[in-house]
């Protein structure tokens, strides 16, 4: 049985006006050169989206998760439209790219990744997420929701092929280590530790039945960078898989509907509603955001990404969107203040060192 690999690999190429969205000339050029790849037979398909600022290539091939080929592929192109980005005069041009030369792996170079090599199923249903101005913590309310929560994914409960439930593999940000916990078994120990998502990060998911193997995908390259030290605002993407023994696709979208509040928003330093939004209204306004999410749904045959869908383009999401501009205006009410402006130790921008240096010696006992 041939697999195929699912790779969706993004950076921030650069935007207009400000951080607002990708200039649509940079996603056709990425087209060109994707089409060129699969001409030459490197990829079996592929589609170019954005979400904000982001640029989104979704590939699928035979090369396996970490392929330097696949890798260098996305690493050209990321180049390629840099360096268009910088004649347009695009803003932040080339920003996600941090070196000049290809090593091997996109990974600490950058860009994001989510990839996921699987046996395809007699029928496979994939359904892709990019968030924008947030974290890749900001997955995980909506995994935990999805594979582990029974008020949220009713199979887990009455439909036999779920009911074991899932594996999770966690990441602890700040020292750069892994654990793996199993639901329903450690659902509490889980949630201990990812309801803290800006320290522990759901990185992958794994159905218990080998048979079906692997059920989610979450980026978390930036994260891994620098251990230790806390490198944030990745804006993620994941990759999930649905249906006949994975979440249905209902399942999957269900948990989109809070808008719960993740952080990332303006300067990478505030909280914001997380905003489920259609690929035409994927770009940033309102003080920088709110934090969004698009998402594509599709059939994968052979490789073949069958029938795409943008699957936040529904009028059943138009009241989550609207809840979530209400809580917007309430937390961004709140201005510098915390919970809208996170902690200091979270915050992208600081003037703070400045702040303290000037008062040095004037803080008195009294
Ligand atoms: C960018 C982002 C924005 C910027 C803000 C300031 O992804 O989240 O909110 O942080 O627009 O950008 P600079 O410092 O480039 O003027
Ligand atoms: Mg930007
Ligand atoms: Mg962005």
């Amino acid at each position: 049985m041939t697999k195929t690999t699912i790779s969706l690999i993004k950076a921030d190429i650069g935007s207009s006006p400000g951080h607002v969205v990708v200039y649509e000339p940079l996603m056709e050029k990425a087209e060109e050169l994707l089409e060129k790849a699969k001409e030459n037979g490197l990829l079996i398909d592929f589609m170019v989206f954005n979400a904000g600022d982001d640029t989104n290539l979704l590939m699928t091939h035979e090369k396996g998760v970490n392929s330097e080929e696949i890798h260098k592929l996305a690493w050209d192109i990321f180049m390629d439209l840099g360096k268009d980005a910088r004649e347009y005069g695009l803003y932040g041009a080339g920003q996600d790219l941090l070196t000049d030369t290809f090593s091997g792996n996109v990974k600490g170079m950058g860009p994001g990744v989510a990839e996921m090599e699987i046996e395809e199923r007699p029928a496979e249903p994939i359904i892709v997420f990019a968030m924008d101005k947030t974290e890749p913590g900001a997955f995980n309310y909506p995994i935990f929701n999805i594979f582990a929560n029974p008020f949220n994914t009713a199979g887990l409960v009455i439909d036999p092929k779920l009911h074991e439930g899932f594996k999770f593999n966690i990441m602890d940000i700040y020292h750069n280590k892994y654990l793996s916990l199993s639901c329903p078994e450690q659902m509490y120990d889980l949630l201990a530790l990812v309801g803290a998502p800006g320290h522990y990060v759901i990185k992958s998911v794994f159905s218990k039945n080998e048979e079906l193997g692997q059920a989610a995908v979450i980026s978390t390259d930036k994260l891994s960078l620098i251990a230790g030290k806390y490198v944030g605002k990745d804006d993620p993407v994941a990759v999930v898989r649905s249906q006949s023994g994975f979440p249905a696709v209902g399942e999957v979208l269900e948990a989109f509907t809070l808008g719960h509040l993740v952080s990332g928003w303006m300067r990478g330093s505030h909280r914001g509603p997380l905003m489920p939004v259609s690929l035409e209204y994927s770009q940033n306004g309102r003080f920088d955001g709110p934090p969004r999410v698009v998402s594509l749904g599709f059939q994968l045959k052979n490789g073949k990404i069958v029938g795409p869908v943008d699957l936040f383009d529904d009028v059943s999401f138009d009241h989550v969107r609207r809840r979530a501009n209400e809580i917007a205006d309430y937390i961004r009410a709140h201005g510098p203040f915390e919970p809208s402006r996170l902690p200091l130790s979270e915050m992208e921008y600081t003037t703070l060192p400045e702040v303290l240096k000037k008062f040095e010696n004037m803080f008195t006992d009294e």
